[in-house]
C-alpha cells in the first residue's frame, strides 16, 4: 500500500542551526502517527517544512506518492495536507463561524461567475458549507460561540476552533501541533475523541505533536521521538514508554515540563 505520507532524509537549516536533520518517516493511510520530543527537538519545524512554510535544505516529502516538496504552501494545502498551529493564527476580526468556514472553503468551492452573480448553485454550495461548520463546531462544543469574534477567544476555545477550521477542510493528512496545549484534562479528551470521530469517519490520516503523554499513549498506533532534529526511536507507544534512550531524552523530564 502507498503511504499517505513520505518523508525521505528531509533537512531544514536556520543559519547554522540544523533544526531538522536527514528526518525520514512513512505514514499509512488511516494511521495516527504520535510526534514527541523536548522542546527544541524540531517537530515544529518539520511540520512547517512538510506544509511548505519553511524552506528544506535536502530531502523530499510525498503525499500518497507523489513529491509535494518545493511547492508553494498554498499548493500543498490544495494537494490535502491540512495543519494546526501550536501558535494559533486565527483570523481575529472573523467569527468563529467564519474562520470554520475558510476550512470548509477548500472543498465546497463555488466557481466565480456563481458567487459573483449570486445564483442559486453558490447559495446552495454556501447552505451546505455553513450546515457542514455548524455540524463541526458542535462536535467541539463550539456552537455557543458561533458569532463571537476570535479575538475575544480564550487561549483553550481558541485552540478547539483551529481543530475545527482544519478537520473541516477534510485534508487527506493532518498535522497537529500541540493541539491540547492550553486546556484541563477533560477539554482535551472532549477534544481529542471529536477530532478522531471525524478522521475516522471523514479517512483523515493524523500526524500529532502532543506532550501529554497520557493523551498519546491512548491516540498514537505508532510513535517517533525526535531530538535535536533527528528521529531517535520509532515504535509502538508501550515500547516507547519502555525505551531507555527515549526516557534519558524526554520522557524523564516530563514530570517537569509537562506543557511544553
Ligand atoms: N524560523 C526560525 N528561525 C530560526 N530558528 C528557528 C526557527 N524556527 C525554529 N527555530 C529553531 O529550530 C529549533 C527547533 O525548533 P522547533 O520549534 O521546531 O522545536 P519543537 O520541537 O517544535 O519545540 P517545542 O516543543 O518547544 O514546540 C529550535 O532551536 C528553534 O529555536
Ligand atoms: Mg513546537
Amino acid at each position: 500500500m502507498t503511504d499517505r505520507l513520505t518523508v525521505e532524509r528531509l533537512s531544514v537549516r536556520f543559519g547554522g542551526l540544523i533544526a531538522v536533520r536527514d528526518v525520514s518517516l512513512r505514514v499509512a493511510p488511516g494511521e495516527i502517527r504520535g510526534l514527541i520530543g523536548p522542546n527544541g527537538a524540531g517537530k515544529t519545524t518539520l511540520i512547517n517544512a512538510i506544509t511548505g512554510t519553511v524552506p528544506i535544505a535536502g530531502g523530499r516529502v510525498l503525499l500518497d506518492g507523489l513529491a509535494v516538496s518545493g511547492l508553494p504552501a498554498h499548493a500543498i494545502s490544495r494537494r490535502g495536507i491540512g495543519r494546526t498551529f501550536q501558535h494559533v493564527e486565527p483570523f481575529a476580526e472573523l467569527s468563529v463561524l467564519d474562520n470554520v468556514l475558510v476550512g470548509v472553503g477548500r472543498h465546497s468551492h463555488v466557481p466565480l461567475a456563481h458567487a459573483a452573480f449570486a445564483t442559486p448553485l453558490a447559495h446552495r454550495r454556501e447552505d451546505q458549507a455553513a450546515r457542514e461548520a455548524l455540524a463541526v463546531l458542535e462536535r467541539f462544543d463550539l456552537l455557543a460561540y458561533r458569532h463571537t469574534v476570535a479575538a475575544e477567544l480564550p487561549f483553550a476555545v481558541l485552540k478547539r476552533m483551529d481543530l475545527a477550521r482544519a478537520l473541516a477542510a477534510r485534508p487527506a493528512l493532518l498535522l497537529m501541533d500541540e493541539p491540547t496545549s492550553g486546556m484541563s484534562e477533560s477539554e482535551a479528551d472532549r477534544a481529542i475523541a471529536a477530532a478522531c470521530a471525524i478522521a475516522e469517519a471523514e479517512k483523515i490520516t493524523l500526524l500529532v505533536i502532543e506532550h501529554n503523554m497520557r493523551v498519546m499513549m491512548a491516540l498514537a498506533h505508532t510513535v517517533t521521538v525526535m531530538q535535536n532534529g533527528g528521529v531517535i526511536a520509532e515504535g509502538k507507544p508501550s515500547e516507547i514508554q519502555r525505551n531507555r534512550t527515549v526516557i534519558d531524552a524526554y520522557l524523564g523530564d516530563e514530570a517537569i515540563d509537562a506543557v511544553g
